[in-house]
């Protein structure tokens, strides 16, 4: 089979590192991948966002599998183009992308089908939110209805950072049309975990559990980023819990999707706010969580080929996923600045040493070559990744790679799992 992954980050170099490994698979292209897919793929120079481009390539070349990582493209409807062509496509089509593309429609369909998530209001008209705010009192939580590159959501400690936050997103559109509406909602407390499933549409396959680190600083100080690493699985999310996510949360929207003419095959991505026995739904995402894959196909011991196929064919209750039991840490090192300004252009050595560690695996992100030197090119740089006996051994193995990487300006956290030692 030959293999399109459509995206350049550090999800798409670990989804390419664990197609790779599958039997089925002869040749792999990322579009536009990074300095670490260039050793098991063919980069192309075709943007993530330019679907008209990536469907010619994967018609001309006769792709056999389209995997699609960023959401972007599948909210502009990539999947409906390669399916109404006759291409296998995994990810959401466009009308199945809105629950990651418009909150309000999610908060909406949560609200129509019981589903458990914060109390909250929709607004169109500045001055009603904010008015809204003024009598909630805060902490608040303010939220652009659209794709806003994740940084969208604004937790306001006081009414005026929650009033300046509907000023910046509906006034100045620093999100541009993502703001022409906001979600207001209650502030949550607890504790985040990210439940993934894979589905076609009918059968439901959970992931193995993960969480991520948003804040760029230790003890989770400092703004939001894409995520300062991640492991799984998670002891946040115990069985009982889990059960009680599928049945009260994952159900009742594969099955109303369904019944709103808008059936989700692919991955959908819970992240979910746990307080004691309380589950709630924070948002949906239509696609893989980065760095949250990094840890997941570092455990996966499944063929992923298989089931990204069945989820496409309808043909999912077939399947299982073995896990490997040992858990997995990623740390991602980052440009120094980001998740403000930074530069590019710095060389980074130690990777090859770092890959040498038992059970360690660097994953690539804003990588590129530069006379034949991998220099850094965005603000994540690589999601350093091992598994251990123990989540502390995970955690040590990961840190003692991570050491031996060095470029100028690099910046990590130091306390990436530590939460739950
Ligand atoms: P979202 O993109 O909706 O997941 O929001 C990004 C982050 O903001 C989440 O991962 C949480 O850390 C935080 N957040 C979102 N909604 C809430 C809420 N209702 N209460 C507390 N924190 C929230
Ligand atoms: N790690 C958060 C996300 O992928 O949205």
């Amino acid at each position: 089979m030959k293999v399109l992954i459509i995206g350049g980050g550090g999800r798409e170099h670990a989804l390419a590192w664990k197609v790779n490994q599958s039997p089925l698979v002869e040749k792999i292209y990322c579009a536009p991948g990074n300095a670490g897919t260039v050793d098991i793929a063919e980069n192309l120079s075709i943007s993530a966002t330019d679907i008209n481009a990536l469907f010619e390539f994967a018609t001309e070349n006769s792709i056999d599998l389209t995997i699609v990582g960023p959401e972007q493209p599948l909210t502009e409807g990539i999947v409906d183009l390669f399916t109404e062509n006759g291409l296998k496509v995994f990810g959401a089509n466009k009308k199945a992308a809105i629950l990651e593309g418009s909150k309000s429609f999610t908060k909406d369909f949560c609200k129509k089908y019981n589903i458990p998530t914060a109390a909250y209001e929709t607004f169109t008209d500045k001055q009603a939110a904010i008015d809204y705010i003024n009598e909630q009192g805060a902490p608040i939580v303010v939220k652009a209805d659209g794709l806003a590159a994740g940084k969208g959501v604004v937790v306001a400690n006081n009414v005026s950072e929650a009033v300046s936050a509907c000023h910046n997103i509906m006034e100045h559109r620093i999100y541009g049309d993502a703001g022409s509406k906001l979600v207001v909602e209650k502030f949550l407390t607890g504790q985040e975990a990210s439940y993934l499933v894979f589905t076609d549409g009918k059968t439901i396959l959970p992931l193995a559990s993960s969480q991520d680190h948003k804040q760029v600083f230790n003890g989770d100080k400092g703004p939001n980023t894409g995520g300062m690493g991640a492991y799984s699985p998670t002891p946040v999310l115990t069985a009982a819990h889990e059960e009680m996510v599928l049945r009260d949360i994952i159900k009742p929207t594969i099955d109303g999707m369904k019944a709103e003419g808008r059936p989700f095959k692919g991955v959908l991505y819970a992240g979910l706010m746990i307080d004691g026995d309380d589950v709630q739904l924070l948002e949906y995402n239509v696609r893989f969580g980065d760095p949250e894959t990094q840890p997941l196909m570092a455990r996966m011991k499944s063929d992923i080929v298989p089931i990204m196929l069945a989820c496409i064919d309808d043909t999912l209750g077939e399947h299982t996923i073995e896990w490997d039991d040992k858990p997995a840490v990623c740390v991602v090192l980052t440009s120094g600045g980001y998740p403000g300004n930074y530069k590019r252009g710095f060389e980074i050595s130690g990777i090859d040493e770092a890959n040498a560690k038992p059970d360690s695996v660097v994953f690539h992100a804003g990588t590129t070559l530069e006379n034949g030197h991998v220099v850094t090119n965005g603000g994540r740089v690589l999601g350093v990744t091992a598994l251990g006996d123990d989540i502390k051994s995970a955690i040590d193995n990961a840190y003692s790679a991570v050491k031996v990487i060095q470029f100028a300006h690099v910046h990590y956290r130091s306390d990436i799992g530590s939460r739950i030692l």
